[in-house]
């Protein structure tokens, strides 16, 4: 199988190098920027992939939406299979890439966009065949595992840890989508459409660590617990939940042992139960290994991870009850049994109005 790459970056080099030792796989052409281009198999137009006759797959690996969703969509059109590690791209486009590729009876995987190594999405899509998954999450960010527990464990100050996960190759081009929780929420979008043939797209509720402070991490710690940051979703009678916020979690809980750039996805299915998955979540061979993986399945012959069936939603989280720990300007207290909705309008209007506000869910 012939694979062109689009991107040389962290993410490319590895699948690059990963794909150059793999049996059955021969790396063709990398689309790479003109300042780049200083090898024989890079090229700095898309066209030359597009129209190349030997290239059965293509690999995205640039990040962002735009030209990724163009350059998706006319790889798909020329009939090429598609494999990508891209969030934001599936999250927006996602429905109308898996689309294109049917019509064109070829494959578009995206197990790397959640979860690094963790083949989260890949089980969830074979499982969700014959189980009906109930709900899933966990910790999905690499980035703010780091920060959160280099600030807690080792005492580091907040840019100092963004900084080191930035050299690291573990935090996006920009590092906010990592720390206010966007980049969670768009693998919880991910996990919600291979999960329950919804991706919710309206009415999230998204927290990140971005007010997380030595205070904080200061009380939890003296209190035997710690702070992680996680996403949620799931399917109620009340239709689809997905959230991302902090989350307080006691020294003996599974996630407290969660740190560096390890992430913990789990689901439950109706059959199955509880399974909970964890590995490095972020890094130059942890994603290229799991788009590798997505690669290796484009052999065995897997078309899709969503169905034709996938439709945009509305989220809705105003029957979600959690208790809450909250840090109002420098003052701590708690809050029982508020819906995720009404916690986090009731923080955004507290911010509107001039006050400081930390909260993170209480995991009892
Ligand atoms: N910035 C992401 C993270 C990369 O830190 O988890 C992997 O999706």
């Amino acid at each position: 199988m012939n694979i062109s790459i689009l991107g040389f970056g962290t993410v490319g080099r590895g699948v690059y190098e990963m794909i150059c030792k793999a049996e059955g796989m021969k790396a063709r052409k990398v689309l790479v920027l003109p300042v780049e281009c200083t090898e024989s198999f890079m090229v700095t137009s898309i066209d030359e992939i597009v129209n190349d006759k030997e290239t059965d797959v293509v690999v995205e690996c640039m990040g962002g939406i735009h030209p990724a969703f163009e350059f998706a969509s006319a790889c798909l059109k020329a009939g090429k299979s598609f494999v990508t590690s891209n969030k934001a791209l599936i999250s927006e486009f996602g429905i109308e890439l898996e689309a294109l590729a049917r019509e064109k009876n070829v494959s578009f995987l995206f197990s790397a966009a959640c979860g690094g190594a963790i083949p989260v999405l890949h089980n969830i899509s074979v499982a969700s065949q014959t189980d009906t998954i109930i709900r899933c999450g966990g910790i999905l960010n690499g980035t703010t595992n780091f920060i959160l527990t280099n600030m807690q464990d080792n005492g580091k100050d907040y840019k100092e840890a963004l900084s080191e996960a930035q050299k690291l190759g573990y935090a996006e081009a920009d590092p906010t989508a990592d720390v206010s929780g966007m980049d969670t929420l768009r693998k919880v979008m991910l996990l919600s459409s291979v999960s329950f043939s919804s991706l919710p797209t309206e009415n999230l509720c998204c927290e990140g660590i971005e007010n997380f402070s030595k205070e904080v991490a200061d009380y939890v710690k003296e209190r035997d617990m710690s702070v992680r940051l996680m996403g949620f979703c799931g399917k109620t009678e009340a239709g689809i939940y997905a959230y991302v916020e902090p989350v307080v979690v006691p020294s003996s809980a599974v996630e407290a042992s969660i740190s560096s750039n390890i992430n913990f996805a789990w689901y439950e299915g109706e059959n199955s139960g509880f399974i909970g998955l964890m590995g490095q979540g972020a890094g130059r061979y942890p994603t290229a290994s799991a788009v590798l993986r997505d690669l290796s399945a484009v052999i065995e012959g897997k078309k899709s991870m969503i169905g034709p069936c996938c439709k945009k939603i509305k989220a809705d989280n105003s029957g979600i009850l959690n208790s809450y720990l909250l840090y109002i300007d420098g003052v701590f207290s708690s809050i029982e049994s508020i819906s995720v909705t009404e916690m986090h309008e009731k923080a955004k209007e507290l911010r509107e109005k001039g006050s400081k506000v930390f909260f993170a869910q209480y995991k009892i």
